[in-house]
């Protein structure tokens, strides 16, 4: 066992079930040291098995609805009373697009669930970060990280709305990134990550196929949840301390690929 985050201090947004990325990562930075609180939005929490991670993890649930700045501050307000003063890193592995759960094609989109999934999937981001900083609730040299998609960079139709939700997240961790930088030294980045199965993935239209493809296309194979989970805790340690506004590939080599011999046999002709 390391002890990267031994004294360290965390919130985890996300963990829904096993599968979720959050759950690993919350199992990772305790087992590095850590003391977490964990939050979901409040019917996650009814839907979810979040009570069995917390027992592991030996940690409290605060349940916010992360698009409400009520949630965030009661969340923050709590988590720094339960863990007795700021934070030292924030994980936010949250996403969801109504028109992909409905099913809506990206030529014949429902704008009310774009712009509710684009509050849940990205303007949380800001919303999270705004409310931190108001309440000066991380520690100098801190570290926030949120989980985005390459589909923000290049087009994969079955992606629908949430390629431009995981563009304008990318482009909240610049931009915020400045500004908590400049002011407390706080560092902000996006883990652009392989397709993982998990719920959120997989109601992706296709989602196995491009699973496929992906492993098919990256020399070392799709990054899984746990290997996520260990490059989280080290963005969280202080080995990454002058690492700020990136967008950083962890996806087994697959967005520098054109494409792969392993590709090119599955489309030849049999
Ligand atoms: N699974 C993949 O293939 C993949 C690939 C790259 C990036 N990601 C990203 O990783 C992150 C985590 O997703 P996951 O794959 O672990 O799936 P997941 O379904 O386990 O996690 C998504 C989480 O978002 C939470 N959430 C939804 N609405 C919320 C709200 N209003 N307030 C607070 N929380 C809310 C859900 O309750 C859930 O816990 C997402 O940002 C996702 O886009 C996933």
């Amino acid at each position: 066992m390391n002890n990267l985050l031994k004294g360290k201090k965390g919130i985890i947004f996300g963990a829904l079930d096993e599968k979720s990325i959050a759950w690993k990562v919350a199992e990772e930075s305790v087992k590095n040291g850590a003391n977490i609180v964990l939050t979901n939005a409040p019917t996650a929490l009814r839907l979810g098995s979040i009570n069995k991670l917390a027992e592991k993890c030996k940690c409290e649930i605060i349940p916010a609805d992360a698009t409400k700045i009520e949630d965030l501050e009661n969340l923050l307000d709590k988590a720094m009373s339960i863990l007795s003063g700021k934070v030292d890193f924030i994980l936010h592995s949250i996403g969801m697009s109504l028109n992909v759960r409905k099913k809506r094609h990206y030529t014949d989109l429902n704008y009310d669930y774009l712009i509710r999934g684009f509050d849940i999937s990205a303007l949380s981001f800001h919303k999270l970060l705004q409310t931190a900083m108001k309440k000066d609730a991380i520690n100098d040299w801190g570290s926030v990280l949120a989980l985005s998609y390459i589909a923000a960079q290049k087009t994969f139709p079955s992606y629908n709305d949430m390629a431009e939700n995981k563009s304008f997240l990318e482009s909240i961790a610049r931009s915020f990134g400045y500004h908590y930088g400049k002011n407390k030294k706080v560092r902000i980045n996006t883990i652009s990550q392989s397709p993982t199965m998990t719920t959120a993935g997989s109601g992706v239209k296709g989602f196995d196929t491009f699973f496929n493809y992906a492993e098919k296309m990256s020399p070392l194979g799709n990054a899984d949840s746990l290997n996520c989970a260990k490059y989280c805790v080290m963005l969280f340690s202080d080995y990454t301390k002058m690492v700020t506004m990136q967008n950083l590939y962890h996806d087994g080599g697959f967005s520098s690929m054109g494409i792969s011999d392993d590709v090119i046999d599955s489309l030849k002709d049999n």
